[in-house]
């Protein structure tokens, strides 16, 4: 094919760093896939009830072109809850949050503007700017004290160029939730530079040890300068339904909504999104216990392993283990991982430079299959040490 088919920006994007690993599991069988966050649980039984009975009444027409109100209603009234007054008008659904975070980036970043990530952070986040022309700034959340958000480090990153702070609370991968304090420290930034926050609410429902989800919007003046992404992916085990969302103050989402990206999600899945949102929240409370469990298990159970050190997460579901202990690069250390004990996990550094000596470690798979990978992990970096 030839090269001049593709678009400039396109073509110019640079590989990820896992991509080498990923490659390599195509192909071999019985893998332990590690590579995503999809949540090993069903979708609770309501929605999917909810999802037939739409069908069955024949609700397969095109829905309005920024989601069904009943749906907007009811995701505005969930966010209301994290202390923050939002409205229908608010909301614009999407194909998942995927979606919404393109649309909340390519509607408000200009080519040759700046954009904040804090390392180590969510990956698509990082070839959204690089796809815009944009130029991403790194600030790297301080790992000796637990991954927290130094104020002033963010601070100086900051230039007349920069346009946009992404800020993901609770964070994929390192677990951060973020401490009101960081987040007034946040907010001051971003009034005082005039900066937009994109906040990525994907685990909202997913934080432990009795913390609270404290969303940047609810701070003063700062409603009208976030904008949330998130989605039904994770809360509900519905990452397959493709249900997710963006929430701006209306001149923000009017405007973004102007992006021709054919928002229009499956009508008889906003139906069952609206079931989701209305119905029990017991299946999610109890996803939530059971993450939980299985942190608890496998954080001090990585940490026993010579040479590795498992940081506590304080929410999602993932784990970010330093792995420096293995005298490898952590890309080198998760294809070998891959070669020789069949477990496929993405390398530190697919989450920004930063990331490097540590591998993500999501807990989407039972305590027993989580041991089994602890074994094969433990057995791998001992042959590796010597
Ligand atoms: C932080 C974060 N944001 C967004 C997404 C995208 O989720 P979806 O497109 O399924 O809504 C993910 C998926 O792993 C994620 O981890």
């Amino acid at each position: 094919m030839a090269e001049r088919f593709i678009e400039k920006r396109l073509a110019s994007m640079k590989g990820r760093s896992h991509a080498r690993v990923v490659a390599t599991a195509r192909g071999m069988d019985g893998v332990i896939n590690l590579a995503g966050g999809d949540p090993d649980f069903d979708t609770p039984g309501h929605i999917t009830d909810a999802l037939k009975k739409a069908i069955a009444e024949g609700k397969t027409h095109y829905p309005p072109p920024h989601g069904l109100p009943d749906l907007r209603s009811a995701i505005a009234e969930y966010h209301g809850k994290h202390d923050v007054d939002w409205e229908a008008g608010d909301v614009t659904v999407t194909a998942g949050s995927g979606v919404s975070l393109f649309a909340s980036t390519a509607g408000t970043v200009n080519p040759g503007e700046e954009v904040v990530l804090l390392e180590p952070y969510f990956m698509a986040y990082s070839d959204l700017v690089e796809y815009i022309g944009a130029r991403e700034v790194g600030v790297p959340l301080d790992e000796d004290e637990g991954f927290r958000l130094d104020i002033e480090a963010l601070n100086e990153r900051v230039t007349g160029k920069t346009k946009m702070i992404v800020l993901c609370n609770p964070n994929n991968p390192s677990g951060t939730v973020f401490t009101k304090e960081e987040l007034k420290g946040i907010a001051d930034v971003a009034i005082d530079e005039d900066l937009l926050v994109l906040s990525d609410e994907v685990y909202c429902e997913f934080v432990w040890d009795g913390r609270e989800h404290t969303t940047i919007a609810s701070l003063p003046g700062m409603r009208e300068r976030t904008i949330i992404s998130s989605s039904f992916s994770k809360t509900f085990a519905m990452t397959g339904w493709r249900l997710g969302y963006v929430i701006a103050e209306k001149n923000l989402t009017s405007r973004i909504q102007k992006i021709p990206l054919g928002y229009r999600t499956n009508t008889f899945v906003q139906i069952a999104g609206v079931a989701a949102m209305q119905g029990s929240w017991e299946p999610v409370k109890a996803m939530a216990e059971e993450y939980d469990r299985r942190r608890r298990f496998m954080v001090p159970r990585l940490s026993e392993i010579e040479g590795i050190n498992c940081h506590n997460p304080e929410g999602a579901f993932y784990l970010f283990p330093n792995i420096g202990g293995p005298s490898m690069g952590s890309e080198e250390f998760c294809e070998s991982l891959l070669k020789e004990k069949k477990i496929l996990a993405r390398p530190g550094t697919a989450f920004g430079v930063t990331g490097e000596s540590h591998m993500r470690i999501p807990l989407i798979k039972p305590v027993e299959v989580l041991e089994e990978i602890a074994q094969s992990i433990e057995e791998h970096a001992r042959k590796i040490t010597g």
